[in-house]
């Protein structure tokens, strides 16, 4: 029976690592899956987390099963570290939240929990999105539109094009916003376009879905959370997945959050079983370990002010690694100006060329990244910088 399904094409993001890793040019350059990276290449541990390792090394003492929810004190810290310490919208007990397996695995509940409500729901995401949201929310059966963000041809939002659109959805739609960091732009909302957009979701009714899996990389972990705070605080419903994945460096062990803002207490205490019994209907309950590791470091003062000292050093570097990029194109005579790289946040810009250019560049130089000219720059490093510059600027 299964032969009839056909094979399928590699991950456009994924797929990326297999053919580099078959690439034998020693002088290959890796800028496609959005992993941090130091000047060696490598995808270190963070040491506040290593050391959070022996610390949980040494305290646990059973592998049986924790509770539906997940690590309690893990979903506290987060969401303590997302909304900020002594949020009202928190105090009033209107959050309804599970650990996941992952932001994917948030992403994946709550696109469940809208197609609970009315399966004829339509979630918005912005052109160009992430490509992972596309079946990680269409996958669950619910309806995608597009509405418009970037605008290749001058490397900036397109807010007029974007607030136009939005203005005109409908009540009880779903619109996806990239909490910061915006993959695979970098370009984000500035604080008078967030609020706007908390003006048009009061105006029309829309309810806001914040994807936030870069909290730190952007501006710094209190500035990166602005536009989420200021939705939770003035709407009466919000929905948010968050990834440990890239500030914890927790890739592997799939940590992430599904949080649904609820009007009140009576519905939240409502929506928490809902989404317990989507989690258990798909993977019954999250694994521990990352939960278990981002509770003991946002839970310990010395061990979170480290974490935080090494967010903010992988931060600055990316945001040094974007002008020595622009600088070596300089030099090495860009016909383009990439000055707008300086100005993109987090771990990913959109270089804005051509996906021919792109296949050139990995052609001829063997650099990788994602065909709609997404680079990671967390993979540029100082010996690899004037390569990769010469590269790009021979296919201009
Ligand atoms: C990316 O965008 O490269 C990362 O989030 C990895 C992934 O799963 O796509």
């Amino acid at each position: 029976m299964f032969d009839v399904l056909p094979q399928l094409p590699a991950d456009p993001i994924l797929g990326l690592s297999t053919a580099f890793k078959a690439d034998t040019n020693p002088h290959k350059i890796d800028l496609g899956v959005g992993v941090y990276k130091d000047e060696q290449g490598h995808t270190p541990i963070l040491t506040s987390v290593a050391k959070a390792q022996t610390i949980l090394l040494g305290k646990e003492d059973s592998k049986t099963y924790i509770t539906p929810q997940g690590v309690q004190g893990y979903i506290d810290g987060m969401l303590e570290l997302m909304l900020g310490k002594g949020n009202p919208v928190l105090l009033a007990d209107r959050i309804a939240a599970v650990q996941a397996p992952g932001g994917c695995g948030a992403l994946r509940i709550l696109a469940e929990l809208i197609k609970r409500c009315d399966e004829n729901t339509t979630v918005w995401v912005s052109d160009p999105t992430w490509a992972n949201h596309i079946p990680l929310i269409g996958n669950a059966g619910l309806k995608l539109e597009t509405y418009p963000y970037f605008d290749k041809s001058n490397a900036s939002i397109n807010f007029d094009a974007m607030a136009d659109c939005l203005g005109k959805v409908k009540k009880g739609d779903i619109v996806l916003l990239h909490g910061c960091c915006h993959n695979p732009t970098g370009a984000d909302l500035s604080k008078e376009q967030w609020q706007v957009v908390l003006e048009l979701a009061q105006k029309t009714g829309f309810i806001p879905f914040v994807d936030t899996a870069y909290q730190g990389f952007g501006d710094g972990l209190e500035e990166d959370a602005y536009g989420m705070r200021l939705l939770v605080n003035n709407l009466p419903e919000v929905l948010i997945a968050a990834s440990c994945s890239k500030n914890f460096g927790l890739y592997r062990e799939r940590v992430g959050v599904a949080v649904m803002v609820t009007e009140n207490t009576k519905t939240r205490q409502a929506i928490q079983t809902q989404i317990q019994s989507i989690a258990r209907g798909i993977y019954s309950m999250p694994p521990s370990y990352g939960g278990a590791l981002v509770d003991i470091i946002l839970n310990d003062e010395a061990l979170k002010a480290e974490w935080m000292a090494e967010v903010e050093g992988m931060r600055s570097r990316m945001q040094d690694l974007r002008a020595l990029l622009v600088a070596k194109m300089n030099e090495y005579g860009a016909t383009k100006d990439f000055e707008f790289v300086k100005k993109q946040k987090g771990m990913f810009s959109f270089l804005c060329i051509t996906p021919e250019q792109v296949q050139a560049v990995r052609d001829q130089h063997s650099v990788y990244f994602v065909g709609s000219s997404r680079v990671n720059i967390a993979g540029i490093s100082k010996t690899n910088v004037d390569a990769l510059a010469k590269a790009l600027v021979s296919v201009l």
